[in-house]
């Protein structure tokens, strides 16, 4: 224990015995001013035990149930035909409905996988707003990731329920002007992560289906957080109000003909992934790339207890008060800041809260990054470590020339089952008393780079 009235801290031996917990160390101000520092002013490059709240994302970083330990413990891990493969299967099955079902490590190998084998040069793939991953995987292949997000989507402050729809209308354009075969499959992503944490209706879902499904063109889910998509469309799409959370789920991919999926977030895993899809021949094709590039197709780059872990996870995500709780938590934070005065993305996502940087600090122009400035201010002040997602992860062209990337936003993306209701009332605390000095923060250029997913190397000094 601390000294009285200073910071408790947990005995190491105590903590031995907590498996699922992780200690928070507490640190000062001096502290995180040199680790920040050490780290070339780039919260990627932090030891994550200098982070107080670690808010940089919710994927794999979760807290696994009892019942998941339980069963990665009695797991099989045989090369070939393990049973916990066949709990996978039949878990990924019942709740997406999908013919094959292909594990992968994570969502981007089941990209990978997918995009090798459906699209080429000169292709389009339309999404509501491709995730960086994805928007990669469909690049590399020389075609074209176009995001069709609504209108709606792009303004950031409008209170709607369905922000991460895609124009149907622009779709059809799309569709008729360059004709299907350059169009070798649709998606959504669910919900829609680069727009926000938005969801997409069922009618949105059902509309994009049956456009996809009169041209003949196959339809894919992003599904990563399916789950939390199908919360919203339970409590804001008044038909689906006292459907349950699994039928919502089966429905959503009852419209599509496959999808992707990063276990890592609605998976309830701390690693994992698969494709899964209905075409014959087309799974065929998947797995025989799968064995060149992940392993054999029952297990594909996991192992049997990652597998155990998944084949509960997704029936923990669809758990309605573990649902309720986490998105509330966001919300209630959002409510925090919202009356504060603070710009922030509205309304709230669902694994995510996103501050409007470049709202918040008008004084530091796009190319000295506000999001950069306002996620290491975060981290200063009070250990929270968030993500920028703006001109530093945008903003670099493929001539080594730099434009303000669309927006600047930070997110604050909630870990699973991690954090509890005085964590976020810290996090607001931080968040309005750093608003409350937004004059004081600077600007940040950068001195090193690499010219891919600069984001996550680069390394910084303040701008005077
Ligand atoms: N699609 C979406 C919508 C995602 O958010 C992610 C990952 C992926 C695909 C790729 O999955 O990481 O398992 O390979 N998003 C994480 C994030 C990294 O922080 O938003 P992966």
């Amino acid at each position: 224990m601390g000294a009285p009235g200073g910071p408790v801290s947990i005995p190491e031996k105590v903590r031995d015995l907590m498996p699922g917990m992780e200690p928070i160390s507490f640190s000062t101000m001096a502290i995180r001013k040199q680790a920040l520092k050490e780290a070339g002013y780039n919260p990627f490059l932090l030891h994550a035990c200098d982070v107080l709240i670690d808010l940089l994302t919710d994927s794999g970083t979760g807290a696994m149930s009892s019942r998941q330990w339980a069963g990665m413990i009695a797991s099989d891990e045989s090369y070939a035909g393990a049973s916990s493969f066949y709990r996978f299967e039949s878990a990924v099955v019942d709740i997406t409905g999908f013919k094959h079902v292909i594990p992968t490590h994570q969502g981007r190998a089941a990209e990978h996988i997918l995009f090798s084998n459906i699209a080429k040069k000169g292709d389009i793939i339309p999404n509501n707003t491709h995730f960086d991953t994805t928007r990669a995987h469909v690049e590399n292949q020389g075609a074209e990731a176009k995001d069709l997000v609504s209108q709606e989507g792009l303004d950031l402050e409008a209170i709607l329920p369905f922000k991460g729809n895609m124009d149907l209308k622009i779709l059809q354009e799309l569709v008729e002007k360059v004709g299907t075969e350059k169009i070798p499959a649709i998606m959504l992503t669910v919900t829609n992560n680069s727009g926000g944490g938005q969801p997409v209706s069922m009618a949105n879902i059902s509309g994009v289906s049956k456009i996809a499904r009169a041209n003949g063109i196959p339809f894919y889910l992003d599904a990563c957080r399916f789950a939390e998509n199908a919360w919203f469309i339970k409590t804001r799409e008044r038909e689906y109000a006292s459907t349950p959370i699994k039928d919502i789920a089966q429905e959503m991919f009852g419209y599509a003909d496959g999808c992707t999926m990063s276990a890592k977030k609605d998976g309830m895993s701390n690693i994992g992934g698969f494709l899964a899809l209905n075409d014959d021949e087309l799974a065929t094709r998947c797995r025989n790339m799968e064995i060149l590039t992940e392993g054999f197709p029952t297990y594909g780059g996991m192992a049997g207890y990652d597998m155990e872990a998944i084949a509960c996870g997704l029936y923990e995500a669809l758990d309605e008060d573990y649902l309720h709780y986490r998105i509330r938590s966001i919300e209630y934070l959002g409510e925090k800041l919202i009356s504060a005065g603070i710009p922030i993305v509205q309304p709230t996502g669902g694994h995510a809260l996103y501050i409007n940087a470049r709202a918040m600090l008008p004084h530091i122009p796009p190319l000295q990054y506000p999001g950069w400035s306002l996620q290491n201010g975060l981290y200063l002040l009070g250990g929270i470590r968030g993500v920028e997602i703006g001109t530093v992860m945008f903003g670099l062209q493929p001539d080594g020339s730099e434009k303000p990337a669309t927006q600047d936003l930070v997110r604050l993306a909630f870990p699973r089952r991690v954090y509890t209701q005085s964590h976020v009332d810290y996090i607001a605390e931080i968040v309005i008393n750093l608003y409350e000095q937004r004059n004081l923060l600077m600007g940040y250029r950068i001195i090193e780079q690499s010219p891919v997913l600069r984001h996550f190397t680069a390394k910084f000094e303040p701008a005077e």
